[in-house]
């Protein structure tokens, strides 16, 4: 069948979760946001790279009077596992004040949204929430709080949708999780 299955090295990734279902998922997270900050501007924090073609849908899609930034964090490095350790690149952004939407693709450990938020807080923003696609709470290290979250998945790799496997994938258009380990 077509675009069933995704190689990448000797790994087989098999589709998991259509192009059909995350539309569905973004629409429904873009309506909670939409309700919850209908007459209020919001500033959204996208986290790259994985972030960015679901930022780019669930932004439109909500359509808040809001401005954009683009924030870089990276902890898998090259691996299928998360590595703990968490490299941050949060430019000189005037958040005071404001509501904060963190975008993020998947919440694994949580380190990384912990080490944002963590981050975020000495800016003195108004409020800060955070909208993941994806979260694997039995891979949960860190008690971090996800707000807005579309679908909740077990503990395997996923690739697809803006998500890579040594920054392979992310153009796939549905959601693919490895089969052969
Ligand atoms: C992924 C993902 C999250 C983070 C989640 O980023 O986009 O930011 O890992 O893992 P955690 O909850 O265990 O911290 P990655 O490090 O793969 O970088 P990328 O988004 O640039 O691919």
């Amino acid at each position: 069948m077509k675009n069933e299955i995704f190689q990448i090295d000797d790994y087989i990734f098999q589709k998991k979760i259509s192009s059909k279902e995350i539309s569905k998922i973004v629409s429904d997270l873009a309506n909670h946001l939409r309700s919850d900050y209908a007459d209020e501007e919001v500033v959204y924090l996208v986290v790259l790279k994985g972030a960015f073609i679901f930022a780019s849908d669930l932004i439109r899609a909500a359509g808040l009077k809001c401005k954009i930034h683009l924030i870089s964090a990276s902890s898998y490095g090259s691996e299928l596992k998360s590595s703990g350790k968490v490299e941050l690149n949060i430019q000189n952004i005037d958040i005071e004040n404001e509501n904060i939407i963190i975008i993020e693709d998947i919440v694994d450990s949580g380190r990384t949204l912990k080490a944002i938020i963590d981050a975020l807080q000495g800016l003195r923003p108004k409020s800060i929430v955070s909208v993941c696609l994806l979260s694997k709470p039995a891979e949960r290290k860190v008690n971090v709080d996800v707000q807005y979250i579309g679908k909740e998945i077990p503990s395997e790799f996923v690739i697809g949708y803006g998500l890579d496997y040594k920054e392979q994938g992310r153009h796939l258009q549905h959601l693919y999780s490895i089969k052969n380990k």
